[in-house]
């Protein structure tokens, strides 16, 4: 029999995934809580109503797949499973490993998994001591900041003035009762997502993020501005590197604080004269990275979900890949992540359907009057495939230019780093 699934949140990492699975000849009917104005099937359930999400899996038999952290961390996946409900995430005791960066860190320090030094603070006076004459540190807070509470700071008195505004003005609540104070690592980034049972890792192909708003990594930091997969700074051989001494110590670590972590296991990482270090840990797949990444996977993805939940992860081959780059380019409202406007009309959707190997993944965007307007700051994700990165850019953003809206922004250089590290093709196994 076919299976119903229900994908929670309403991000364009949720479109991704659905469009990947609806591919799928195992996969009947997905619907998505929320969901957004590209997705098709959508109850009007939230990510944090698990009981009328309960209720809805139950009476529609569903197997569940949950984006966005938040639900995740507060325990969703435990709720569902003592009603005997499949659901592919890691539960409440797992998230952990992302909730809390003070945790991480002493679980990578006891576990000998490569990251920067740091020191744990839970008072401002010792905190402030530490960095006095340190010229770079980054201060982060041990809990969830929506991705805001982690602060680059390059002398002495941009780390007093972090730790002043988390620990004294307590911009960040209580997130930042706790705060990791570490060394400031220069290199490359890259994101390592892999699909885990708690005992056997297959890893994804390889994906670089670009967090900043503006072209050249300049103005504040948002959710991602756009992606491409693969990273070409992950040779075949830190890819191997990473598996061993990033993945696999993490998992093996996690079992043995006895914990089960089934799920998306993602590592941010910074390659410096390369060696990679793990900078964070996120417990599901990141948002864009999941566009370029599903664009390339040719391997049925629900065979995964399937058997990492029931904990036979051992039993499925290494997931098959395009061996072309996708790039996928973040259209957002002006003034994200500040403030911007909504309500903007969409134009020109119906062109980039027509392209073969172009498509459109929407975040925030409704559907109004026979419409799409923008709802929100990340507005849609444009992904294209291409022989290599360079052609893979000139096809996203010929798609990127068919679309509009008054005011869109989005950067004009995703994908630009990659060209630095590659001779124009993708010689990577994934
Ligand atoms: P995180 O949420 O810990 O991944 O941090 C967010 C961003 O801050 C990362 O993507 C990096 O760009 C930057 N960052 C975090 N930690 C460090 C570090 N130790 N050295 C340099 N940059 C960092
Ligand atoms: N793109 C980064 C994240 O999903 O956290």
């Amino acid at each position: 029999m076919k299976q119903n699934i229900l994908i929670v949140g309403s991000g364009g990492r949720e479109h991704a995934l659905g469009w990947k699975l609806q591919k799928s000849p195992l996969v009947n009917k997905i619907f998505y809580a929320p969901g957004n104005g590209g997705t098709s099937e959508n109850i009007s359930i939230n990510a944090d109503e698990f009981e009328k999400l309960i209720e809805f899996s139950k009476n529609n038999n569903c197997f569940t797949i949950i984006g966005p952290e938040n639900p995740l961390s507060k325990g969703i996946v435990n709720e569902f499973e003592k009603n005997g409900l499949k659901i592919f995430g890691p539960n409440k005791e797992a998230t952990i490993l992302e909730s809390s960066k003070c945790w991480a860190k002493e679980f990578m320090k006891k576990y000998d998994i490569p990251t920067a030094n740091f020191e744990i603070f839970d008072n401002a006076e010792d905190a402030k001591d530490y960095v006095k004459y340190k010229s770079a540190v980054v201060v982060k807070t041990d809990g969830l900041a929506s991705g805001k509470g982690v602060i680059v700071c390059n002398s002495e008195e941009e780390a007093l003035d972090a730790i002043e505004k988390i620990m004294v003005k307590k911009e960040f609540g209580d997130a930042g009762n706790k705060i990791v104070i570490e060394d400031l690592l220069v290199g490359e980034e890259a994101s390592f997502i892999a699909i885990t049972d708690g005992k056997t890792i297959i890893p994804l192909a390889s994906s670089q993020d670009h967090k900043r708003v503006f072209d050249d990594d300049k103005g504040s930091n948002t959710g991602g501005m756009g992606a491409y997969s693969p990273a070409p700074i992950i040779t075949d051989e830190l890819h191997n590197e990473i598996m061993r001494d990033i993945m696999a110590k993490t998992v093996a670590g996690i079992r043995r604080e006895k914990i089960v972590f089934k799920g998306f296991l993602y590592a941010g990482l910074m390659i410096v004269n390369n060696k990679p270090y793990v900078l964070e840990f996120n417990a599901r797949m990141g948002d864009p990275e999941c566009q370029p990444i599903v664009a390339r996977m040719k391997s049925d993805l629900f065979p995964y979900l399937d058997a990492c939940v029931n904990g036979n992860l051992e039993k499925m081959p290494m997931i098959e890949w395009d061996g072309r780059a996708a790039v996928c380019v973040v259209m957002a409202s002006h003034g994200y992540p500040g403030n911007y406007e909504k309500g903007k009309v969409i134009s020109g959707l119906e062109d980039v359907s027509k392209l073969n190997d172009a498509f459109v993944f929407h975040a925030s965007t409704k559907k109004f009057n026979g419409n799409f307007i923008t709802n929100g700051g990340r507005v849609l994700g444009v992904t294209a495939l291409g022989n290599t990165i360079k052609d893979a850019i000139n096809n996203v953003y010929d798609a990127v230019s068919k679309i509009s809206w008054d005011d869109v922004h989005y950067r004009r250089d995703i994908g630009k780093k990659a060209l630095k590290l590659t001779n124009s093709s993708t010689n990577h196994s994934i």
